[in-house]
């Protein structure tokens, strides 16, 4: 097993328990840096981690642009000191008087946010028009087909709408391409530049009639080198995950190199019913359950552990090595997906040098803070 991940002292940590390794954190944040070619250049997204700490981490190596999917995600970014928030999520009902609520609470921070529809925009008009108002993006569909309108027409007639209604500013296109998840980078680079041309000419048509079309926010992880390597106007690269990191990126997508897993469970043994089988406490109630059922995690320190059944709090995998394992072992789990496992907890055990050094809440797994 990587030694980097071996608690000097597993003895006060509660399991299952969420561990975030410092120092591991920060070189992914350096590598998205480095992979970005400047900070300024970045816009991460917080729902990976959801947590104060990590947001001041980012803020101190310059990351002022930040990204978020709910307004308590986006209240804990204001509140942290970011002076750039985009809630990158379609507005509706009541949601979109509470974003103005927030936003006329943190004058300080520069709020934006999205639309994809005229009702929503209408809505979002209405929350906004008698303050200072709002910066709204255009949520293009990049053929995901989960949010967003077609690079065409209804784009154009959407932004220009937009561009007519009270309290809204037109402020560019995001674009969240997460259906581009091909292994082969080759693969990848020429469905995002298909994309990008598409992007570009209705770009283009926007500027010709006038409206101002200032940033381009584009991808997440697995496309991230790839916007990054391209110099677009306006453009803001919004990975998340790569800050944490987790086994399915990292199993899939080969050419995310220098990342690191920085978040992992701790886990313990609590039954060996068989003697092939172990049991550990790492039921989908600690670890994210959208991937397949036999792939949820993959364990550091036995790594040939096939999982064969999954419960709330059951995970039963059968390995040769079982009758190695005492009830009240250790085992290190490497979540397959990281950012639903991470507010499955409310605090995380912040891991220095192989110590447990503290705990960092991870504030933003509730629906609501303040706002
Ligand atoms: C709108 C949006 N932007 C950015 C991201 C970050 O993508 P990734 O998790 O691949 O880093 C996501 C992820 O779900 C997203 O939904």
């Amino acid at each position: 097993m990587d030694l980097r991940y071996l608690l000097d002292d597993p003895s006060s940590v509660l399991s299952p328990g969420l561990l975030f390794y410092e120092d591991l954190i920060r070189q992914n944040i350096a590598r998205t840096i480095e992979i970005a070619g400047g900070p300024e250049r970045l816009r991460p997204h917080v729902k990976t981690h959801k947590t104060r700490e990590i947001v001041r981490m980012q803020l101190a190596a310059g990351i002022t642009k930040h990204k978020c999917a709910t307004i308590a995600e986006a209240e804990l970014l204001a509140d942290c000191g970011v002076p750039d928030v985009l809630l990158a999520y379609p507005l509706v009902g009541p949601n979109c008087a509470r974003l103005a609520r927030l936003v006329a609470a943190y004058p300080r921070c520069r709020f934006s946010t999205l639309v994809d529809h005229p009702a929503s925009a209408r809505a979002l008009s209405a929350a906004f028009a008698h303050g200072p108002g709002i910066d709204v993006v255009l949520d293009i569909d990049p053929g995901q087909h989960r949010t967003g309108v077609a690079p065409g027409p209804e784009a154009i007639a959407l932004y220009e709408l937009v561009a007519k209604l009270p309290g809204l500013r037109p402020d560019g296109l995001h674009i969240y391409d997460g259906h581009h998840h091909q292994e082969s980078r080759a693969d990848r680079e020429s469905a995002v530049s298909r994309l990008v041309d598409q992007v570009l000419t209705l770009r283009d048509t926007l500027v010709a009639r006038q409206l101002p079309v200032p940033r381009l926010v584009l991808g997440g992880t697995p496309t991230f080198p790839i916007y990054a390597a391209m110099n677009l106007p306006g453009q803001e690269c919004a990975p998340g995950t790569c800050i944490l990191h987790d086994y399915g990126y990292g199993s899939r997508f080969p050419d995310l190199t220098g990342y690191v897993w920085a978040a992992l469970l701790l886990t313990r043994v609590v039954s060996r019913p068989t003697s092939e089988r172990v049991t550990l406490d790492l039921g989908y109630k600690a670890v994210a359950s959208d991937p397949p059922a036999d792939r949820r995690c993959w364990l550091l320190n036995i790594p040939e552990a096939r999982i064969v059944l999954q419960n709330e709090e059951h995970l039963v995998v059968e390995t040769p090595a079982a009758p190695r394992f005492t009830p009240g072992d250790v085992v290190y789990a490497v979540p397959t997906h990281i950012c639903p496992t991470v507010a499955l907890h409310r605090q995380a055990n912040v891991v220095r040098g192989g110590q447990v050094v503290g705990t960092w809440e991870i504030a933003a797994r509730d629906r609501m803070l303040h706002y």
